[in-house]
C-alpha cells in the first residue's frame, strides 16, 4: 500500500508542479540581458496581482527569514521602537530579528494557537507611538490566521508602519495589500507559490517607502530596498539573481492566473476544510482556536499516548508521505499538513487515509471510514 512516488505534504516547502519543473529546466540567461529583463518585469506584475497592490514587489535570493529581516532592516532604526504581535514560532522570530538590529522591542502575546485580539493592539498602540508593529499572517506553527484587515484599519492614520509576514499565506488566503493598508508584506517562493525555496518577495506601499528612503544608521547593504529599487525601475535586481527560480515563479505566476487567484484561494478553501472535516471525523482534534483558522496548513494535536515524531516517521517510512512536526515550544505534541499550492482532491484523500492508518497501525482507534466519508462530503459540495 507504500505509494511509488513520494507525497511531499509539508506546510512548505510544497510540491513542485511539472511545468514549474521544466522551467527550471530552461537553459541559463544573462541576468542583466533583455530576455530576463522581460522575465522579471511579467513575473513582477503578476506577483503584485497576487499581492494585490500597485506598489513595488521586491526579489531577494534568500528564504523567508531574509524576507522579514529586509522588512526590518529597511524600516527601523537602532533605539526605535517596534510592537511585535506574537502568537507562534515566527512572530517570536520577528522579535528576534528586531532585536538583532538593536529596536527597542515589545511584545504582544497571545497563547499559540490562537489570534492577536486587534482591539488589544489598539490599546496598545494608544498608550505608546509605535514606529512599526509587525504580524504573522498565517501562523504556520499553529494554523492561527490574524485578522490583517483589522489591524490595517488600526495603524492606516497612525505613523507607524504595518509589517506583515505573509510567508505561508500569500496566494493560499486573501491579503489584499492595498485595500487593508498593509506597508511591508513578505512572501516566499517555497510556500503557495509552488516553487523551490531560494526568493523571499517583499512588497512595500507609499508609506513605507518614505521610511525606508531615510538616511539612517542601520547597516544593510545585500538587503537595502534603496538599492533594488534602482535596480528593479530596469527590471533588474542589484546583485546576480537567481535567474531559474523568477523563471520558475513566472511559470507558477502564470499557473496561479490562469487558474484565476479568486478560484486559487476557493480550492484551498474548500481542500483544506475537508481535510480538517476527514481528521475531526477520524477522532484528531484541530489545534488552533482562533476565529479564523489557516486554509494553508492543518496542525492537529497528537492523540494522547503518542508523540508527534512517531507519526512523522510512520507515515515518511510506510507511506511514503512527508508532514511536518513542530520544531518549537510545540515539539511532539502537534502535528502538521500543508494544504498549499499545488495539490487537489486526490491529495486530500490520500492524507485521510495515510493519517488514518498511520494511527491505526500505532494502535489509536482512528474512525478511517468516517474521515473519508466527512473528507469526501466536503470535496463533493
Ligand atoms: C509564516 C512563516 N514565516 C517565516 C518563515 C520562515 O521562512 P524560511 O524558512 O523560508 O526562512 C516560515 C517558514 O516556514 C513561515 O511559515
Amino acid at each position: 500500500m507504500k505509494p511509488t512516488t513520494q507525497r511531499m505534504r509539508l506546510p512548505g516547502p510544497t510540491s513542485v508542479p511539472e511545468r514549474v519543473r521544466q522551467a527550471l529546466a530552461e537553459p541559463a540567461l544573462n541576468h542583466r540581458g533583455p530576455e530576463f529583463r522581460e522575465i522579471v518585469r511579467e513575473t513582477e506584475e503578476m506577483i503584485k496581482r497576487v499581492y494585490r497592490t500597485s506598489g513595488d514587489v521586491f526579489f531577494f535570493a534568500c528564504s523567508g527569514t531574509g524576507g522579514m529581516e529586509a522588512a526590518l532592516v529597511n524600516t527601523l532604526a537602532p533605539g526605535e521602537r517596534v510592537l511585535i504581535l506574537e502568537n507562534g514560532q515566527f512572530g517570536s522570530r520577528f522579535a528576534a530579528i528586531a532585536k538583532g538590529l538593536g529596536a527597542q522591542v515589545d511584545t504582544l502575546e497571545a497563547e499559540w494557537g490562537t489570534a492577536i485580539d486587534p482591539e488589544a493592539v489598539l490599546r496598545r498602540v494608544k498608550e505608546q507611538d509605535y514606529h512599526a508593529v509587525t504580524v504573522i499572517h498565517n501562523e504556520s506553527s499553529t494554523g492561527a490566521v490574524n485578522d490583517l484587515k483589522a489591524l490595517g484599519e488600526i495603524m492606516k492614520d497612525r505613523s507607524g508602519l504595518l509589517i506583515v509576514d505573509a510567508v505561508s499565506s500569500l496566494g493560499a488566503i486573501d491579503v489584499q495589500q492595498e485595500n487593508w493598508h498593509l506597508d511591508v508584506v513578505v512572501g516566499a517562493s517555497q510556500k503557495a507559490i509552488m516553487c523551490p525555496p531560494g526568493v523571499a518577495t517583499v512588497s512595500v506601499n507609499a508609506k513605507a517607502w518614505e521610511v525606508i528612503s531615510r538616511d539612517t544608521q542601520t547597516p544593510r547593504f545585500f538587503f537595502d530596498i534603496r538599492k533594488a529599487k534602482a535596480s528593479l525601475d530596469k527590471n533588474e535586481t542589484p546583485y546576480t539573481t537567481p535567474t531559474s527560480l523568477v523563471v520558475a515563479m513566472r511559470e507558477s505566476l502564470r499557473m496561479i492566473h490562469e487558474e484565476g487567484l479568486e478560484n486559487v484561494l476557493a480550492r484551498h478553501e474548500r481542500l483544506s476544510s475537508a481535510l480538517r472535516a476527514g481528521c475531526v471525523a477520524m477522532g484528531l482534534k484541530l489545534f488552533p482556536t482562533s476565529p479564523v483558522i489557516s486554509n494553508a496548513v492543518t496542525a492537529l494535536h497528537v492523540p494522547d499516548g503518542l508523540e508527534g515524531g512517531q507519526i512523522v516517521k510512520h507515515l515518511y517510512n510506510e507511506y511514503n508521505t512527508v508532514i511536518g512536526g513542530s520544531r518549537n515550544r510545540l515539539n511532539g505534541r502537534v502535528i502538521r499538513i500543508g494544504t498549499m499550492g499545488d495539490f487537489d482532491a486526490d491529495d486530500i484523500l490520500g492524507d485521510v487515509y495515510y493519517l488514518g492508518r498511520t494511527l491505526q497501525d500505532l494502535g489509536v482507534d482512528a474512525d478511517l471510514g468516517a474521515g473519508a466519508a466527512a473528507a469526501a462530503e466536503v470535496l463533493a459540495k
